[in-house]
């Protein structure tokens, strides 16, 4: 390391990433991994969820298949969701060209703000980190759009309208996956539709991993899951890794996500987890980096309104299955966000848990 380098000197809008360092500085580099790295990618279902919209055989299958994904890897990919390839195509597009407009133009959403409704950063707490990680984000509200929209970039100039495109339909996707979701664990498919739907939070990070010169050193995030129910997500190259907690004879390993084009993935969030009382896991997972492109991913992630508390449905609650989690909010974890380091490994839904 060059004498006086650490994370101070790589605050946002200066960090090793943004800058193209052709080497990687000591303070993005990771220990190795405790868990051994699982190749077997199988393990990770493919849904087809046209199928949610056949006849009834057809939905209970999907709901079949979905529900056991859920709990076995809180993960699985979608295909067939409807969502045509040209609107896929376009926001990866203008998200990368965001990504690539001059430094000045981007530092107009500079933030450390974890509260803010847009903001540009490339760490999780800046210049506080003891690890950082090759990423550069923008993340912005996304629902209602109309409220959230002049906040956009105006550059590149078709921004807005395709990437507010996606953030729609992927939206309108989402009370779908979740109307399934709500279904599969008994609850009915309308159970959480009205409070997604109306005021319910759709936060969009756009992410960009840019090629890193020792890919093998560092990470583009660390691993985590979401605070969210669902987040959907969709990437250019592959890159994701979950962790499998059944590999290895249930001591757990890291899957590398298959890329399946037009495909999208959805993440089980840590409030469907507590919506299911434990029987769904939200998924922890983390990115790896490449040498030679960039890595572009729009994570949607969906939950219900700021202040509106999750908590575990008393339809599932009896003698053998006492409530296991306390209730909480978006805010509530964003409050868990500014006090804790999700570098370190500090999960919010450990917060939530009730010990038995
Ligand atoms: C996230 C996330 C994964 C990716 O933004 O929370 O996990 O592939 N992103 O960028
Ligand atoms: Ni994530």
């Amino acid at each position: 390391m060059e004498k006086g380098e650490d994370s101070s000197t790589f605050k946002m809008g200066n960090s090793a990433q943004e800058r193209s360092l052709p080497y990687v500085p000591d303070c993005y580099v990771v220990p190795p991994s405790c868990e051994p790295c699982d190749s077997n990618s199988d393990v990770v279902p493919t849904i087809d969820v046209s199928r949610l919209k056949g006849v009834d055989d057809d939905r209970r299958e999907v709901i079949r298949e979905l529900s056991l994904a859920c709990q076995r890897l809180g993960f699985f990919q979608i295909v067939n969701h409807g969502i045509n390839q040209n609107i896929l195509d376009d926001a990866l597009e203008v998200a990368k060209g965001f990504f690539e407009l001059p430094a000045k133009e981007k530092k107009k959403f500079m933030s450390n703000d974890v509260y803010a409704p847009i903001r540009y950063s490339t760490s999780l707490k800046d210049g506080l980190d003891k690890i950082q990680y090759w990423r550069i984000f923008l993340k912005h509200y996304a629902h209602p759009l109309h409220r959230w929209i002049h906040l956009w970039p105006e550059n590149p100039p078709e921004y807005r309208e395709k990437m507010g495109k996606f953030c729609e339909e992927v939206r309108k996707l989402s009370i779908e996956i979740m109307g399934a979701i709500t279904e599969s664990l008994g609850l009915g498919r309308n159970y959480m539709s009205s409070r997604m739907d109306e005021n319910g939070m759709q936060v969009m990070a756009v992410n960009c991993y840019p090629p890193c010169p020792d890919p093998e050193t560092a990470l583009g995030l660390p691993p985590h899951s979401d605070y969210s129910c669902i987040t959907i997500l969709l990437q250019n190259l592959a890159g994701l890794k979950i962790f499998n907690p059944m590999a290895h004879g249930g001591s757990g390993g890291w899957v590398v996500v298959p890329q399946v084009t037009g495909a999208l993935k959805v993440h089980i969030g840590d409030h469907v987890e507590v919506l299911s009382n434990g029987l769904y896991k939200s998924v922890v997972h983390k990115v790896t980096l490449n040498e030679e492109n960039m890595r572009i991913s729009l994570a949607s992630l969906h939950s219900l309104g700021m202040d509106d508390k999750m908590s575990v449905p008393c339809e599932l609650v009896n003698h053998e299955n006492p409530v296991r989690y306390r209730e909480s909010s978006f805010n509530d974890f964003l409050d868990f966000l500014v006090k804790n380091d999700i570098s370190q490994g500090d999960r919010f839904i450990d917060t939530l848990r009730i010990k038995d």
